[in-house]
Order: structure tokens, then C-alpha cells, then sequence
């Protein structure tokens, strides 16, 4: 017997101490010690398997297995309608195996006792928490941090946000969401990391392997949730949980690739979400859960619903009660229920009935169980609960300082007629309803953040770097800080207009109608129309809620301490008509190509282009693209060719630039997209200094959900469009033979 299995004996025979167990109760304590060594899960590990899960379900009864299958929220936090009460006794029954809204190291440590210490074997709990985008030390949002388009920025936040949530007792956050999105009037798009599956499939990738690390089970690593499984970002309406109903084509092309990838980063659960698919809710969905997740994609995790997800198949025409709905939602895959109460309460029933097997029961409970024992949980179970670490780790100055440098490089320069960067010491006037607040910096889902934490709002940074002397009302250039008010974006916070609110449009008419210069800094999260006041500002900032060091980030931006390199990640409407409007359009039969025709593809009252398009930001130095030149006319089979782009800084600053490389396939079995992203890259250039960037174009890049339903290339002819933005972009062609 190695040592870990001796330290296991006496953790259980701890147990019957406690408990004054009899001598009964020691053989099974043997044959879960003897059997609890434990495999380090990587990310790269492909079989989750463990010798003391398969012990443990020899033992368990019905009641301490279904127990393993529900999930509930303590105290700590609101993020759904209703609160259980009584979560404490639930855990001490073995009713409850799973706990979320619970964090702080000596707050998970007392319910992890309960769990350890007053149950019969001693389950560790899993402690989930939406950790979105920080948990503490606050970067910005989502979608922000998507228009850095810097996959290691993008990591190092969730690396951050996962050592800091861990030190407070925290296994698991409900993060990545990978949900694509091209309706701007669904609150929660800006949660996500916007319209384009290729750069939300390395986003949620990134953000995976930035939370789960190396090593799963480390003090500093959490376990991933790839969440709104499936195609939650396509309301109908875009109102938040409305009916979502698309192709298996479209749903397999455009919206599953960011969970996909986020599966095969190694991510270990995922969230069903609330939509239905197909008329289907996704919480019972076999096709989603059995087929593809759990079948094409190999996942070996567990399947969580939303919150009530359950319940809400009777109100969606599903299930005839939430007895009912328990049945569907174990049956098509569910492992694990969020705060229904519908396995706690009719799952055992259930099985006694014969309407689920112990089989669905027992595969759920070895895929929770699987996690725990990955987590490192049954080797140590208060083993992320640390006040030393927490304090150590929590907000220090090198997070402080990731989070401000990743703040400014998320932020986009959509417009700038030269008044931008400020030179440091010109008089400004700081106004608009977010200049002063630091509670709007930290945007929706800012897990345990705190406003009182924010060092500085835009107003006091600028003043800060500035001279508060050099701020004043009637300096001849003002920094207008507008928007949205944070709690207007995210979950259950859908808008029928993307204007900004009258007042900001009137207040930016004043101050340009005083004869001064305007710099609008937008905070919002999600793609507003900004038509009008675009027009009227001479340089618009998109610097999204950014988060805790977001104050000082902007400033840096606006005084040129830092370069503007974001690009957006997603289109900017002309108006709320347009939409959807996103770059991945097809052509039609009827493209709008003649000014003036009428039977052509356009709307009478606005162009077809979008205001600010997909790809787009500016920098304070400005980049020359040559044509793209390819390495060959062509290839075929498994070959590939290279599409070298030379970029120059044409510039007088150094800059950032990231080069866009997107494809057109002219004739398939099913029509394509005008414009797919395929390829990008991050480079830095002196002023002066020119750059080759390569892209490879291989089968897989051309590769679609063929008219038979599989994956593959088609011969034919294609085009290859590099540049700065999806607008503005040089094309060359070249063929593919199968
Ligand atoms: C949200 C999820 C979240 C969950 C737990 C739900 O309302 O849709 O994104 O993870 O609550 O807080």
C-alpha cells in the first residue's frame, strides 16, 4: 500500500471515528483506500478513468448516487430566480453533492467538512462559481477581450483568474461561454467572444487551457465549463432564452466549432443551455448531448443543465412536470442538475420505476465522480481552500498590472480624425455618465469583484496622468465617457434598441456645437448603433467594461502610453434594420452590385455595409499591405500552399497590427460563405519596418459540412483575401483538386 492510500485509511477511519462507525464500515474503507491512486488529468490525458471511482460505485446506494447528480447554490450570490433554502442539510444528507455561489477559503472549508466528515463516504464537494472574466482582480469582458485577438493575453486572464478563484476554495467555473452570437440585442453577447466561429473556437480554447492549466488537479488550476451548449447565441430576437431553430448545417458550421474546441483543449463539463434547438430544449436533447458531444466528440466530462434548466421543459410544452422533465433530461445525457431539485427530489423514483436505468444513473455519477478524482479532490479535499494563498495570491500588483495591459489591448479605435493620442498635459474636459463611475468598469458577471477594489474610474486616471489642473470643464477638447450602464448587458438583459440613450446623443451635440473637440469612449457590451454620434465625434474609443485597472487603461490609451491594437470582433450595425449583419454573409443570387438597381439584394434606406465591420480598429501609426502573393497557382490532395502578405509600418509610432487572412470557396455543393477567417497574426512593427507574414492553406482550411453531411474539401476555385479588417482587404485566387 503506497503512502497516499495509507493517508486515505486514516482519512476514512477519521471518518468512523467521528461518526463512531462500527467495524462494519472499515472493510469498505479498505477497498476505497486501496484503490484511490490518483492519475494527474492533462489536458492532454484522453481516457478519464479512475480505479477509486469504480470502488466507489460498488458501494454507493441509489439515494448517494443521485446525490453525486445535483447541484445546488448557497448564499453567496444571486444568478438565478430562486434560492434553495437549506443547502447545509441537504449536503449533510448526501442530498446535495455540489455546490455553487459558495467561495472564500474558510466558507468552502466548513461545507467541505460537512461533506467530508458527516456523510457516509465522505464525497468531497465541487464548489462552481461564475468566474467569467476574473474573479477578483477584474479584466474586461468577454467580448473585450475577444478584440485583442492575443490568444496569450486571453489565456493569462483565465490563468489569473483561476489561481485566484482556487486559493478561495473554487474547483470549477462556468467559463468558457461559446456561444456565437450576430444579435446585438441579446444582452449576453457580451459574454462571448462575438461572431466568428474560428476566432471563438481559439478564444474558448484559450481560455481552457488558461484555466485548467497543466494539471487539473494543481492548487492553482480550475476545471472549464464550456458553456450554452448548444447555440444559445441565436435567439430569436434576440431575447434572452427565446426559441432557437436553425439548420444542422449551419448549426454544425457556424455555432458548434468554439465548444468543440473547447472540448478538445480538454475541458471537463459542460452547460446544456436554456434554448431549444430544433424544438427540442437543449436540456433534453439526445442529438446534442448522445450524438455529438458525448459520441463524435469523445467528451469524458459531465453535462450540467442552466440553472432550472430542468423545471423550465414544463413551461417550454416538454415535460408534463418536473418529475417528468428529471426523466427526459437523465435520459438524453444530463449528469448533473443545477438548482431544479428535479433528480434530488424523483430521480430515485424514477429508477425504482424503471424510467431510467442504473446504468444512465451510474455512468452519470462515474463522469462527476471522474472530475472530482481529477480535480485531486479525493486525495486531498480542502486542498484549493487556503487563506494564506489567498491572500498571496489575490489582487496582487503582477495581476493588477496583467489586467490593465490587457484592458488596453482589448480596447478598439473605431474612428480618429488625428485628435488622438492626447499629449500628456493638454487641457481636457472629462464628461458623460461613466466618466466617474467605477462600478460600470467592471461590467456583468464581475464574480467576486468588487467596486470599492477599483483603484481609479476614467475620470480620475485622466486626472491622475494628466494634472488634475489640465481637466476642466472648459478645456477645448472633452473626453465624452457614454454608453451603457453595465447592468443593462448580460443574462436576462436584452435591448429592442442599440441607440445610446438620448440624453449621451444630445450631451455630445452640446459639446460640439461649444466648438470643442470630442474623444467618445464608448463602455457597452455589445455592438451599438452609434451612427449618429460616430459622425459627430472626432475619434470614437470602444474601450467595452474593462474591468478593474479599466480606469487607467483608457487613459493610457487616450495619451498614446499605449498603442491602440484591438480589432472587433464582431460587426458594428448601422442600425438596428441591418441586422443580422456580419461578415460570414453568403452572396445571394441577387448581390447588390448596381447603384441604382432595384431587384437587387439591399434595403432602400441603408447600405448593405455595416458601420464599423468585423476586423476593423485603428492605431495612432497606420500599416501598407502588399498583395497577397501565393507559393503556387494551387494544390490538391493533402498538399498545401503558402500566402505570403508583406505588412509595413508606414507610420511614426510603433504598432501592432494583426494581419487577417479569409477565404472565399466560389462553387460548393452547398453555397459558402463570402468571406470565412482562416488565419491571423499579431505583429508588432517599428516605424519604418516591413514584415512577411505567412498563412498555409491546407484541406482543412477549406474544408466544410458538405451537401452529403460530411466533412471535407471540394474541388474548385477559391479566393484568399488578406489585409487590416474584413473590409479592406487584397484578394488572390487559387484551385483545389480533391
Ligand atoms: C446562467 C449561467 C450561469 C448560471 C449559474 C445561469 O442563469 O445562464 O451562465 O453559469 O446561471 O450562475
Amino acid at each position: 500500500m503506497n503512502r497516499r492510500e495509507v493517508i486515505y485509511i486514516s482519512y476514512i477511519c477519521q471518518n468512523c471515528n467521528q461518526f463512531n462507525m462500527n467495524k462494519a464500515i472499515l472493510p469498505l474503507a479498505i477497498v476505497l483506500a486501496a484503490a484511490c491512486g490518483r492519475t494527474a488529468y492533462t489536458s492532454t490525458s484522453n481516457e478519464l478513468s479512475f480505479p477509486k471511482v469504480d470502488s466507489l460505485l460498488k458501494v454507493m446506494t441509489l439515494e448517494e448516487k443521485v446525490g453525486q447528480m445535483v447541484l445546488f447554490t448557497a448564499d453567496r450570490a444571486v444568478t438565478g430566480p430562486t434560492l434553495r433554502k437549506g443547502y447545509l442539510e441537504d449536503i449533510r444528507a448526501g442530498r446535495c453533492g455540489n455546490i455553487f455561489n459558495a467561495y472564500d477559503a474558510d466558507f468552502t472549508r466548513k461545507l467541505q467538512d460537512v461533506a467530508v466528515n458527516e456523510t457516509r463516504l465522505g464525497i468531497p464537494l465541487l464548489f462552481g462559481y461564475d468566474v467569467i472574466h476574473g474573479f477578483r482582480t477584474i479584466f474586461p469582458i468577454n467580448l473585450g477581450m475577444s478584440c485583442s485577438w492575443d490568444m496569450d493575453a486571453i489565456k493569462e486572464s483565465a490563468r489569473i483568474a483561476a489561481s485566484e478563484a482556487a486559493a478561495a476554495g473554487l474547483h470549477w467555473t462556468y467559463s468558457p461561454m461559446c456561444d456565437i452570437c450576430v444579435e446585438p440585442r441579446w444582452g449576453r453577447v457580451s459574454e462571448g467572444a462575438g461572431e466568428d466561429p474560428y476566432l471563438g473556437s481559439l478564444v474558448s480554447a484559450a481560455l481552457t487551457r488558461g484555466y485548467q492549466g497543466e494539471d487539473l488537479a494543481a492548487d492553482s488550476t480550475l476545471l472549464a465549463c464550456i458553456k450554452h451548449y448548444a447555440a444559445y447565441g441565436a435567439p430569436q430576437g434576440g431575447r434572452d432564452y427565446n426559441t432557437v431553430d436553425m439548420s444542422e448545417r449551419w448549426l454544425r458550421e457556424f455555432y458548434l466549432p468554439p465548444y468543440k474546441a473547447a472540448v478538445d483543449a480538454g475541458a471537463l463539463s459542460v452547460m446544456a443551455s436554456f434554448n431549444e434547438l430544433d424544438g427540442i430544449p437543449a436540456t433534453a436533447n439526445k442529438h446534442l448531448m448522445q450524438e455529438i458531444l458525448k459520441g463524435e466528440w469523445g467528451f469524458q466530462g459531465f453535462v450540467v443543465t442552466d440553472y432550472t434548466g430542468i423545471n423550465e421543459m414544463v413551461n417550454h410544452g416538454y415535460a408534463t412536470d418536473n418529475a417528468d422533465a428529471g426523466v427526459l433530461a437523465a435520459n438524453a445525457g444530463i449528469d448533473m442538475d443545477m438548482q431544479s431539485a428535479s433528480f434530488m427530489n424523483y430521480l430515485v423514483q424514477a429508477v425504482n420505476d424503471g424510467k431510467v436505468s442504473v446504468k444512465t444513473v451510474d455512468e452519470a455519477v462515474r463522469r462527476v465522480l471522474n472530475v472530482k478524482a481529477a480535480l485531486g479532490l479525493f486525495d486531498d479535499p480542502y486542498r484549493y481552500c487556503s487563506e494564506e494563498r489567498q491572500d498571496a495570491r489575490t489582487m496582487t500588483e503582477e495581476n493588477l498590472a496583467a489586467a490593465r495591459r490587457i484592458a488596453a489591448g482589448s480596447m478598439v479605435l473605431l474612428k480618429n480624425d488625428g485628435i488622438l493620442p492626447l499629449k500628456k498635459g493638454t487641457r481636457v474636459a472629462v464628461t458623460g455618465p461613466l466618466a466617474a463611475s467605477r462600478d460600470d468598469l467592471l461590467g456583468s458577471w464581475r464574480g467576486a469583484g468588487k467596486v470599492d477594489q477599483v483603484p481609479a474610474s476614467v475620470e480620475d486616471a485622466i486626472k491622475e496622468y494628466n494634472g488634475a489642473a489640465n481637466v476642466s470643464p472648459s478645456a477645448g477638447v472633452a473626453v465624452m465617457v457614454a454608453g451603457e450602464n453595465c447592468h443593462w448587458t448580460g443574462e436576462a438583459a436584452s435591448r429592442s434598441d442599440i441607440r445610446l440613450p438620448k440624453d449621451q446623443t444630445e450631451l455630445l451635440k452640446k459639446l460640439k456645437a461649444s466648438g470643442k473637440k470630442v474623444v467618445l469612449v464608448l463602455m457597452n457590451g455589445r455592438p451599438l448603433d452609434i451612427t449618429e454620434e460616430s459622425a459627430l465625434a472626432d475619434a470614437v474609443l470602444e474601450a467595452w467594461y474593462p474591468g478593474t485597472m479599466g480606469g487607467y487603461a483608457v487613459s493610457d490609451v487616450l495619451f498614446g502610453e499605449y498603442n491602440p491594437s484591438g480589432k472587433l470582433s464582431i460587426t458594428f450595425p448601422r442600425c438596428l434594420g441591418q441586422v443580422p449583419v456580419y461578415h460570414y454573409m453568403k452572396n445571394t443570387g441577387r448581390p447588390y452590385v448596381h447603384p441604382e438597381a432595384k431587384y437587387e439584394s439591399r434595403y432602400l434606406d441603408v447600405p448593405n455595409e455595416p458601420l464599423y465591420a468585423f476586423g476593423h480598429g485603428l492605431s495612432y501609426t497606420t500599416f501598407g499591405y502588399s498583395d497577397p502573393q501565393l507559393s503556387a497557382d494551387g494544390f490538391s490532395g493533402d498538399g498545401s500552399l503558402q500566402v505570403k502578405v508583406t505588412v509595413t509600418n508606414t507610420g511614426s509610432l510603433e504598432g501592432t497590427e494583426t494581419v487577417q487572412m479569409y477565404i472565399r470557396d466560389l462553387v460548393g455543393s452547398v453555397t459558402r460563405p463570402v468571406k470565412q477567417l482562416k488565419g491571423f497574426e499579431r505583429v508588432t512593427l517599428a516605424p519604418g519596418e516591413s514584415r512577411e507574414v505567412t498563412f498555409t492553406i491546407d484541406r482543412e482550411t477549406i474544408s466544410f459540412w458538405r451537401a452529403d453531411m460530411t466533412w471535407g474539401p471540394e474541388s474548385g476555385d477559391f479566393k484568399v483575401f488578406t489585409g487590416g479588417a474584413s473590409d479592406n482587404v487584397k484578394e488572390a485566387s487559387f484551385s483545389y483538386t480533391i
